[in-house]
């Protein structure tokens, strides 16, 4: 049994592994409809329960068709009809009961000590589905997605995020130093990754830039990820924020500074940091992003249950 919490933590030969197995089952399922099992059907009979303590569509709908093409099944949970939040049982006695009806636990939360303690105490898999600090399931997904449009490994290309310091860049972090890709960050100044991000950065080798300038930051780049300036539950003053992000917005004139074949990836739901001109245009790969989030997760699940071949 494997837990998926963070990028960090998991092995680059055990990513590696997720995202051939990714490769191959999806090649295999060309022409299944999007209930129809796998063959073989490996996680036949296996419940995993989820859980969304923040909004969600995409992680929601891709778990659910992950899980049923293995042959499982899925329960989603909502935390304000349980006893865990208002009614005031512990984590330790959800995580009890989770464990001896369900066989993995996918958790969206608002806190990263949650996690934490829901690990303590699961005997299944847990599974990190977006938190303050990580979306690694959203950052392995993108690799693949990269790798499979690029036809070539990530670390042979040139990577910029401009946009927000989050969680989902923080992924992106842990991703370039385990894939070894290059990472140019553009953001303001005010919203550079935190100090502990930054330490993590610099103990690690020197393929990552932060650069105050969106256009220096996407030069000769192959790929322009984005995320909306304003996450779920930021607890900022939006006006005041979007405003310091201005100069960051992702237009047709900044992406013709990067490559010419450049593609545009964005996590979704998008704000107003990207134009619809550019997030529709050819080179914006956001849907095929969003889809591939099922067949990435797949392989995770397979991954949790030590049954990735
Ligand atoms: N990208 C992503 O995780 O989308 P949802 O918040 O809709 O799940
Ligand atoms: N950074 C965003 C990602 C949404 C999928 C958020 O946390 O709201």
């Amino acid at each position: 049994m494997k837990n998926f919490l963070n990028i960090k933590d998991i092995p680059i030969r055990d990513l590696k592994k997720i995202l051939s197995d990714a490769k191959r089952r999806k090649k295999l399922r060309k022409n299944l409809n999007n209930l129809e099992a796998d063959k073989g059907a490996p996680l036949r009979g296996k419940l995993l329960i989820q859980m969304f303590e923040k909004s969600s569509l995409r992680t929601r709908l891709s778990f659910y068709l992950a899980i049923k093409q293995l042959g499982g099944s899925t329960l989603t949970l909502r935390p304000d009809e349980l006893h865990l939040t208002k009614g005031g049982e512990s984590i330790q006695d959800t995580a009890k009961i989770l464990s001896n009806f369900g066989n993995a636990f996918m958790l969206r939360t608002d806190s990263d000590k949650k996690l934490v303690e829901f690990k303590k105490y699961l005997s299944i898999p847990i599974i990190n589905g977006l938190s303050p600090s990580s979306h690694p399931t959203q950052i392995l997904s993108d690799i693949f997605t990269v790798e499979e449009i690029k036809k070539k490994p990530i670390s042979s290309l040139n990577i910029a995020w401009v946009g927000d310091s989050n969680n989902v860049l923080n992924s992106l972090i842990a991703a370039s130093i385990k894939f070894s890709f290059k990472l140019r960050i553009g953001c303001p100044l005010k919203y550079q990754p935190n100090k502990k991000i930054m330490r993590y950065i610099k103990s690690n080798k020197n393929k990552i830039h932060i650069i105050n300038d969106p256009k220096k930051a996407v030069k000769g780049a192959d790929v322009i990820f984005s995320d909306k300036v304003i996450s779920m539950n930021d607890k900022v003053n939006k006006t005041k924020k979007l405003s310091q992000f201005k100069k960051f917005k992702i237009n047709k004139v900044l992406l013709s500074l990067a490559k010419k074949n450049c593609i545009f990836l964005h996590c979704l739901p998008r704000g107003k940091e990207v134009e619809e001109d550019v997030f529709l245009s050819k080179q914006s790969k956001v849907w095929q992003q969003a889809l591939n989030r099922v067949h990435v997760q797949k392989s995770i699940l397979l991954y949790c249950f030590g049954k990735l071949r």
